[in-house]
């Protein structure tokens, strides 16, 4: 059976980029293949976070994933400490990564280029998600588009270790929505939409209120004729808005473009379409919300499936390595 693994970083809120690029169809994944998704904490670390929040944001996480639909009865869903091997496997990772390769990570140019303090950790990241993917020997890795050079480092470090000690790890693959894997942000549609940017008039989170979520569509940034066609280069908001209407209701950007003359009409279908796919994850979570204790039993369920996974993983790669065993 394949197996599937993804990972989603516990900072900033929710958007709309992560549930269409990723969320909804991890949703999907449960039910045709055995799926791992991993609320990762680690990766937070590598920006100073305020622990009060790092653990308040963990929860929310969790409950959000719950929310969407993730059944921890089919899939498992665990936290990233929760299960050492991780960190243990990130540091064979680093050593198998190149300085050369993990500087041409175009993520880390960007965020070390605004970050006012660039940890070792930011740097190393990758190392990390590539550690996550391996020691659950995926196959598939849902992601959207700006993860792409992160999975591709992945099976880079996965041949590189094979061919150096041997089949050790199953080199994976990374799979991209059809529409919605690069949810641009709305009122700049050339960056895409980021729990960092500078405002949030252009970033739909996925706690909004209906009422938000239609003023934001309204007021996103298009361009001066009225042709409604997908085309990325020379129309970048109207093709982030045919995305979105096509993510939300399972068709492809060309497809959504039918029928429609005005941007006005495009607009109110892209923000009815919206709100249909957020209001019932909105409704669950705010049930979730009210009983933490119950969330933490389910993450620790699914920390101990996901431990027994890794550890046998991580045994193979030390045994690989040549590191003694312990008598
Ligand atoms: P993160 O937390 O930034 O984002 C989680 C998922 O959301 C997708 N995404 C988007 N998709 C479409 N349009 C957008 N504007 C948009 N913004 C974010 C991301 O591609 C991702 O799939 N490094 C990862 C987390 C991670 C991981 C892993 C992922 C750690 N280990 C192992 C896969 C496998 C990250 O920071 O994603």
């Amino acid at each position: 059976m394949t197996r599937v693994f993804s990972g989603i970083q516990p900072t900033g809120d929710v958007h709309l980029g992560n549930v269409l690029g990723a969320m909804v169809r991890w949703v999907d994944e449960q039910h045709r293949a055995e799926s791992l998704y991993c609320v990762v904490d680690l990766h937070a670390l590598t920006i100073p976070q305020d622990p009060a929040e790092l653990r308040r944001s963990s929860l929310r996480l969790a409950q959000i994933l719950l929310a969407v639909g993730l059944d921890p009865e089919i899939c498992t869903l665990f936290v990233q400490s929760h299960v050492h091997e991780h960190a243990e496997l990130a540091w064979i990772m680093q050593c198998t990564a190149a300085h050369g390769e993990l500087s041409r990570m175009t993520q880390f140019k960007d965020k070390s280029a605004r970050a006012g303090f660039v940890s070792a950790g930011l740097f190393t990241y990758p190392a990390l998600m590539a550690a996550d993917i391996l020691l659950y020997d995926a196959d598939e890795v849902p992601v959207g588009d700006d993860q792409r050079q992160h999975v591709e480092l992945t099976r880079d470090l996965a041949e590189r270790f094979n061919a150096r000690y041997g089949a050790t790890f199953t080199v994976p693959r990374a799979t991209f929505p059809a529409s919605g894997a690069r949810v641009m942000d709305l009122q700049d549609p050339t960056s895409k939409m980021s729990k960092s940017a500078a405002s949030t008039a252009g970033t739909i989170l996925l706690l909004d209120e209906p009422k938000a979520i239609e003023k934001k569509i309204k007021r996103a940034v298009t361009d001066n004729d009225a042709d409604v066609r997908f085309d990325v280069a020379a129309k970048p908001g109207v093709s982030n808005l045919l995305s979105i209407l096509g993510a939300c209701t399972g068709r492809s950007p060309e497809d959504a473009a039918a029928g429609y003359e005005q941007y006005g009409p495009l607009k109110s279908d892209a923000a009815a379409a919206v709100i249909e796919l957020l209001e019932p994850i909105q409704a669950r979570f705010r049930e979730l919300e009210a009983d933490p204790a119950e969330t933490l039993r389910l993450l620790a369920i699914g920390a101990n499936k996901a431990s027994e996974r890794a550890a046998a993983t991580l045994a193979r790669a030390r045994d690989a390595l040549g590191l003694l065993e312990r008598g």
